[in-house]
C-alpha cells in the first residue's frame, strides 16, 4: 500500500539476481570450516533453489578449496560457479586452473587498506585492478570486481576505479560495505552516482555491523543495482553479511520482483545449513527463526483463525515454513480449543476449564507449554476419576543432605481433614508413605507400578507420573497426573488412582 507510492520515486532496476556467498564469506564466520563434502552439498541445494552464481570460495587459499570448487564445476548446475581472487595473478590462475564461469576479483581502495594493508598508492591499486579485469576477461570468464571497504574510500577514486575496470569490460562491478558502515540513504547515494558513469551491472556486498545489511542492500536496489550479495542464515565475516532469506522474500513479496527462486525451499536450506555450521538461528530470526510463524497471545491466535493475514504478512508455506500456535500464559481459549481439536481430544466444558487453567499457571511460571506436555495434560485431565472422596489439602517436603526425607501431607478423606508425616528414600516415597499411612483406616492399598517421563527435554520440563495402586481386596486402578513438580505429579496420581478404587468398591 504505502510501498507503491514511494515505488515511483525509487530507480528500481528491471531484474535482480542473486549472488550467494555462503561457502566463501559464510565460511569466513568464526568457527565455521565446511569440507569438500558439506560445499558440495549446499551448492546442490543453492542451485536447486535458483541463485543466479554461487561463490564456492577462494581457490588460492589452498587445495580443498580447488578441489570444492573443481568438484562443483563437475555437477554442471545451472548457477554460475564463482571463485574469488586478489588481483595478483597466481590468485586469478588458480581460479582459472579450476575452470571456474566466473571470477570476482578484489582489491582495497579505502586509505586505511591502501596505507595498512597494501601499502601502495592509488595509482597502483588502480592498475592493478584494471589488469585483473583484462586477464580475466583474456580468459572468457565472467568478471566482476570490488574495491574492499568501497564505502570508506574517497568518492571520487571510488568512481575513478570503477570507471576503469568498467572501460576494462568488467561484468559487474560490486561495492562492498566491507565493516557494514553504511545507512540505507548513503547506499542508496552512493549506488545512484556511480549509476550515472558505470555502464556494467551494479552488484552490493553489505555486512552486518550494525544489523543494516539487508536495507543497505534493499537501498542499492532502489538506486539501481542489479545484484546482491547474500549468504545462508547470513552467515558470514563477524555479524555476517545480508541475509539470503531475508533478502529473497523482500525482493517478492514486498517489491514484486519476479525472482526465479524455489521460496518454499528457504526453511528446508536454513536448517540444512545450520546443521552444517553448527551456526543455531535465533527463533525470532525473520522468515526462518523458529517462531517466525509461531502465535501465542489470545488476540492474535482470535485472528489468525479467523484469517491467517491478519497477523501474518506473507503465508507460512511460501517458504516453507509452518504456522504454530503456541501456549502459555497468553493464550486464549480460541487458540486452546484449535490445539485440541487438531489432536482431535474432546472433552466437556469442565475438563476444557481444567486444561485452560493448567496452562495459565505454567505460563504464569514462566513454561512454554508444547504440545506434548498439552497432550499429556489433556490424556492426564480426561483420565481423572470422576469423584473425588480424598483430596489434597496441603503438602509439604523436606529433603536435602544427610537428612532423611521428610513429607507431611494433609488429606481430606470423606470431608475430614487427617494429617500425617512419614520419612522416605526420597521426597516421592515419603509422600506416598504419608499418603499411605493417612489411608490406613479406609483402604489397604499398595503402589504396584510407578513410570515417570519427562515431557519436554530441559529441567523445566513437564513431568507425567503414572501409578498403578492395588488394594488387598484385588481391586486396582490406574493413577495419571502432569506436572511441573516431580512431588507433586506423584503424589496427584496417586490420589487419582485412590479415588478410581474407592468409586469401586
Ligand atoms: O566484505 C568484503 O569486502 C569482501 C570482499 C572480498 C569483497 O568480502
Ligand atoms: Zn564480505
Amino acid at each position: 500500500m504505502y510501498i507503491e507510492k514511494v515505488k515511483k520515486t525509487m530507480n528500481l532496476p528491471e531484474e535482480v539476481v542473486i549472488f550467494d556467498t555462503t561457502l566463501r564469506d559464510g565460511e569466513q564466520t568464526p568457527g565455521v570450516a565446511l569440507t569438500v563434502d558439506e560445499k558440495i552439498r549446499i551448492a546442490k541445494k543453492l542451485d536447486h533453489l535458483g541463485v543466479k552464481t554461487i561463490e564456492v570460495g577462494f581457490p588460492a587459499a589452498s587445495e580443498g578449496e580447488k578441489e570444492a570448487a573443481r568438484e562443483i564445476l563437475s555437477l554442471s548446475l545451472d548457477a554460475q560457479v564463482c571463485g574469488l581472487a586478489r588481483t595478483l595473478k597466481g590468485d586469478l590462475d588458480a581460479a582459472i586452473d579450476c575452470e571456474v564461469d566466473y571470477i570476482h576479483t578484489f582489491i582495497g581502495t579505502s586509505p586505511l587498506h591502501r596505507e595498512f594493508k597494501l601499502k601502495m598508492s592509488k595509482e597502483d591499486i588502480l592498475s592493478k585492478a584494471v589488469d585483473a579485469v583484462d586477464y580475466i576477461k583474456d580468459h572468457g570468464i565472467v568478471a566482476e570486481f570490488s574495491a574492499e571497504d568501497a564505502t570508506r574510500t574517497e568518492f571520487d577514486y571510488l568512481s575513478e576505479i570503477y570507471q576503469a575496470v568498467d572501460e576494462a569490460g568488467v561484468d559487474f562491478i560490486n561495492v562492498p560495505d566491507t565493516v557494514g558502515v553504511m545507512i540505507p540513504g548513503s547506499m542508496n547515494w552512493l549506488v545512484k552516482e556511480l549509476k550515472k558513469t558505470i555502464k556494467s551491472s551494479i552488484s552490493v556486498h553489505c555486512h552486518d555491523d550494525f544489523g543494516l545489511a539487508v536495507a543497505n542492500s534493499l537501498a542499492a536496489v532502489e538506486a539501481g543495482a542489479e545484484q546482491v550479495h547474500a549468504t545462508v542464515n547470513g552467515l558470514g565475516e563477524r555479524a555476517g553479511n545480508a541475509s539470503l532469506e531475508e533478502v529473497v522474500m523482500v525482493l517478492i513479496a514486498r517489491y514484486d520482483f519476479p525472482l526465479d527462486i524455489k521460496t518454499q525451499q528457504l526453511v528446508n536450506l536454513s536448517e540444512f545449513v545450520s546443521r552444517i555450521t553448527g551456526i543455531k538461528m535465533p527463533p525470532n530470526k525473520a522468515i526462518v527463526g523458529e517462531n517466525a510463524f509461531a502465535h501465542e497471545s489470545g488476540i492474535h491466535v482470535h485472528g489468525i483463525l479467523e484469517n491467517a493475514e491478519t497477523y501474518e504478512p506473507i503465508s507460512p508455506e511460501m517458504v516453507g515454513h509452518t504456522r504454530k500456535i503456541v501456549l502459555g500464559k497468553h493464550t486464549g481459549a480460541n487458540a486452546l480449543r484449535s490445539k485440541l481439536d487438531e489432536y482431535g481430544i474432546e472433552m466437556n466444558e469442565d475438563q476444557f476449564c481444567t486444561v485452560y487453567d493448567q496452562i495459565k499457571t505454567l505460563g504464569d511460571k514462566g513454561k512454554k507449554v508444547t504440545d506434548a506436555d498439552l497432550k499429556a495434560i489433556a490424556v492426564t485431565i480426561l483420565g481423572k476419576a470422576k469423584e473425588e472422596i480424598v483430596k489434597l489439602e496441603g503438602i509439604a517436603v523436606m529433603t536435602g543432605e544427610n537428612v532423611m526425607p521428610t513429607a507431611t501431607v494433609k488429606l481430606s478423606i470423606h470431608d475430614e481433614i487427617k494429617s500425617a508425616a512419614k520419612t522416605g528414600v526420597g521426597p516421592v516415597d515419603a509422600a506416598i508413605n504419608a499418603i499411605q499411612s493417612l489411608m490406613s483406616d479406609t483402604l489397604d492399598i499398595e503402589l504396584q507400578e510407578y513410570h515417570i517421563d519427562a515431557i519436554t527435554g530441559g529441567t523445566n520440563a513437564l513431568a507425567e507420573v503414572f501409578v498403578i495402586m492395588g488394594d488387598t481386596d484385588g481391586n486396582n486402578a490406574t493413577g495419571r497426573s502432569t506436572r511441573d513438580d516431580v512431588v507433586m505429579a506423584s503424589v496427584e496420581a496417586v490420589l487419582d488412582s485412590i479415588n478410581k478404587i474407592l468409586i469401586v468398591r
